[in-house]
């Protein structure tokens, strides 16, 4: 697929189911490489990363099945070999199996991961730790060979709470002798749903969830089961669709509380929300008053929807803005929102959207996952025809994308 094409200005009803969370799933995956027996993952996303990391998984030798969002994986066979440089970029996700394969073998060979081009993305917080917890790591070029005799349980502050090297720094330690404690580790509910999963497997972590973790390393991890959460972020993708275009458009299959930042931010903006147990429903106001955002780690607003929000923020009626402090480049989608009629200034780590102003229908770029999302929205509500060309970036993390929409009404297309 290369082009998605949307006729804009239809009004969506009905109902959104949300999948598993990608970024929960992308960790999963290569944890399972932890486990000496067959592990069970289920409710996971049929999106492109996971096929990138089913590659890396069967080039390691696992065997893998994925059969309606039930993955079955067996590392037992598995054997430490290099993964090649154009699977592991792929995807971001990749460097889990740094972690992972350091736990199983206390050596790995690894290339520098892919991802969106959203900034510099460094990966200096997991090598901290990886030599704390007695690793050594040689970097040649863009390739890292990490090697340990034996890995120890240390105490590892993050001089930022990342996400990556939280998990990363969970697999490693799982199995490393003593206790790790991560201090200043992130908080996403992606990383608890991690932890649960290898606790599930045996392992011995707590605080998950908590800025501080503590990790007693076990000998063995064996088979279990495990579902993923559902996707946060593809949730608050629909619901910013609802409030853009919605009338009581029903989002399902979701955890309200880890959407408490965007809801309230919704809220302030004048739309409607009610919510029900695992259900929100979400209306079109009659109007959306101005707005700041500024992202943050959980529990603050996520950078994931920052781009999304973006395109709701030109139908606000005043002036909106942005402060983006965890991604240095993650504006790039506005010059898009600019080319559709959009009223927009911004520079370094800020934005100021003035609306409202009527988008009309334009070809444009996905310029990554979640600028790909945000031209989707655009193309929502632009009056005639959008054509969003790059779209493997939105295919890497939104399950279905184009059936979810056109079963609540909209008029998309793949070509
Ligand atoms: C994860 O990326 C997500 N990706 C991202 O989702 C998300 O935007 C990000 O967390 C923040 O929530 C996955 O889970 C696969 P970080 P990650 O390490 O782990 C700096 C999406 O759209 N940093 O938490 O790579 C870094 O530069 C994607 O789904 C260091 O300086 O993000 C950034 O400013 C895109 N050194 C900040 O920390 C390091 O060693 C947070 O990054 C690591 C990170």
């Amino acid at each position: 697929m290369e082009k998605i094409i949307i006729n804009g200005q239809k009004t969506l009803t009905g109902t959104i189911e949300i999948s598993g969370a990608k970024n929960s799933a992308v960790a999963l995956i290569p944890a399972s490489i932890l486990s000496d027996e067959e592990v069970i993952i289920s409710n996971v996303p049929n999106i492109t990363d996971r096929e990138a990391l089913n590659e890396i998984l069967e080039y390691l030798g696992a065997e893998v099945s994925f059969d309606k969002g039930e993955m079955k994986i067996n590392t037992k066979k598995i054997s430490n070999k290099e993964i090649p440089e154009e699977i592991s970029k792929k995807l971001r996700a990749s460097y889990y199996f740094m972690g992972a394969l350091l736990s199983k073998f206390k050596k790995v060979k690894m290339f520098f991961p892919g991802g969106c081009n959203i900034g510099s993305r460094p990966i200096n917080l997991h090598l901290k730790g990886f030599e704390l917890l007695g690793a050594k790591v040689i970097q040649e070029k863009n390739l890292y060979i990490i090697e340990a005799d034996e890995l120890k349980g240390a105490n590892i502050y993050l001089d930022i709470p990342s996400v990556g090297a939280t998990v990363n720094l969970m697999l490693a330690a799982s199995k490393a002798q003593g206790t790790t404690i991560i201090e200043n580790a992130a908080k996403e509910p992606e990383i608890v749903n991690v932890a649960i999963f290898l606790n599930n497997m045996g392992a011995k972590i707590v605080g998950a969830g908590t800025s501080e973790i503590k990790i007693t390393g076990v000998e063995k991890l064996g088979k279990c089961y495990h579902e993923v959460i559902p996707d946060r972020i593809e949730a608050g993708t629909y619901l910013i669709a609802g409030a853009l275009c919605g009338k009581e458009l029903v989002i399902k299959n979701v955890i309200p509380e880890h959407l408490d930042a965007l809801i309230s931010k919704l809220k302030e903006t004048g739309t409607k929300i009610s919510i029900e147990n695992t259900q929100i429903t979400i209306s079109k106001p009659e109007k959306f008053l101005p707005i700041y955002i500024k992202t943050l780690g959980y529990p603050g607003f996520p950078t994931d929807l920052q781009q999304p929000l973006s395109t709701l923020l030109t139908q606000c009626e005043g002036t909106s803005m942005i402060e983006e402090t965890i991604w240095e480049k993650r504006f790039q989608n506005l010059d898009y929102l600019k080319k559709m009629g959009a009223n927009i200034e911004y520079e370094g780590n800020k934005a100021i959207i003035k609306g409202k102003t009527e988008l009309n229908g334009s070809e444009v770029e996905a310029t990554d996952l979640r600028g790909g999302a945000c031209m989707v929205l655009a193309g929502l509500i632009a009056k005639d025809k959008t054509v969003i060309n790059n779209v493997d970036h939105i295919l890497r993390g939104y399950d279905h994308i184009i059936e979810k929409l056109k079963n609540v009404g909209a008029e998309i297309k793949a070509e």
